[in-house]
């Protein structure tokens, strides 16, 4: 079968059709959410943190992520993909925003970019557009913003809850083919949602946008310390827990490798 194309997201919109969005950033995860069904995985900034160990997304690098994206392309085969740009290669003006796009396309066969921000990447998202580049937006709490927002906390809030608004319309109307909306009121998320006639993607926004996303390490109970929006699927933390206990006890005990394992 074909790839999920912007053009399925539309469809699902007008249907009514709600969808799932999961982070992936190797293959085998990758394979793993495709054969689920996972219409659009993300390889999202969020590597910073759950793959690099940094404190927040902003050192991560295009070098660092153009290679977890072409992995994460290798290991599905339906998902649309879609790789994160990460903080400092688009901000400065459309050109640079187009040739890092256009790095995830060619390098890594991405098939489509996100970037943060709303008014002040319209120029970023136009050019994209005309180029061919389908452009997701991300409006909310914008993580590679954390210093200039004061930390991670609830956006949207009172009158700038109109200023969001605001940035979703123009960011549609710029030719972006879906926005993310993260840590916003649900009441705010939910009239976004209707005012746009393209695909709001939710994580901490509340149950009326058309489509949710979470890191799958959140979503598997990897994370230690989940945000309030999180919801754990899995026990993965405690299984890996559990599992290197075991083979370790095996081991040192000699129980593993018995002759199941074994060659003779
Ligand atoms: O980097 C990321 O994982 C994201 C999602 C949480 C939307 O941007
Ligand atoms: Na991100």
């Amino acid at each position: 079968g074909r790839r999920v194309t912007i053009r399925d997201l539309a469809q699902a919109k007008e249907r009514g059709e709600k969808w799932p969005m999961l982070t992936a950033y190797d293959a085998m995860t990758a394979r793993a959410f495709d054969r689920a069904g996972v219409p659009v995985l993300l390889v999202g900034d969020s590597a910073a943190m759950v793959v690099y160990g940094y404190d927040s997304t902003l050192p991560v690098t295009v070098d660092d992520l153009l290679p977890l994206t072409a992995a994460v392309v290798r290991g599905s085969s339906r998902a649309l993909v879609v790789a994160d740009l990460p903080f400092g290669s688009y901000q400065a003006s459309p050109a640079q925003a187009l040739e890092t796009s256009a790095r995830f396309m060619k390098e890594a066969g991405a098939h489509a970019i996100k970037l943060e921000g709303g008014r002040r990447v319209l120029p970023q998202v136009e050019l994209l557009v005309s180029a061919g580049v389908p452009v997701m937006g991300h409006l909310g709490l914008t993580p590679q913003s954390v210093n200039a927002l004061g930390g991670y906390r609830v956006q949207g809030r009172g009158q700038s809850g109109d200023e969001l608004m605001a940035d979703a319309k123009d960011l549609e109307r710029a030719g972006a083919f879906a926005v993310v909306l993260e840590c916003v009121p649900a009441e705010l998320a939910e009239r976004v949602t209707t005012s746009l006639s393209i695909p709001t993607i939710g994580i901490g926004a509340g149950d009326a946008t058309d489509a949710q996303v979470l890191v799958w390490q959140d979503m598997m109970g990897l994370t230690e310390h989940p945000a309030k929006f999180v919801k754990a699927y899995g026990t993965l933390a405690a299984d890996l827990d559990r599992a290197a206990r075991a083979f370790s006890d095996e081991v040192v005990s000699g129980a593993f490798p018995s002759a199941e394992h074994t060659y003779t």
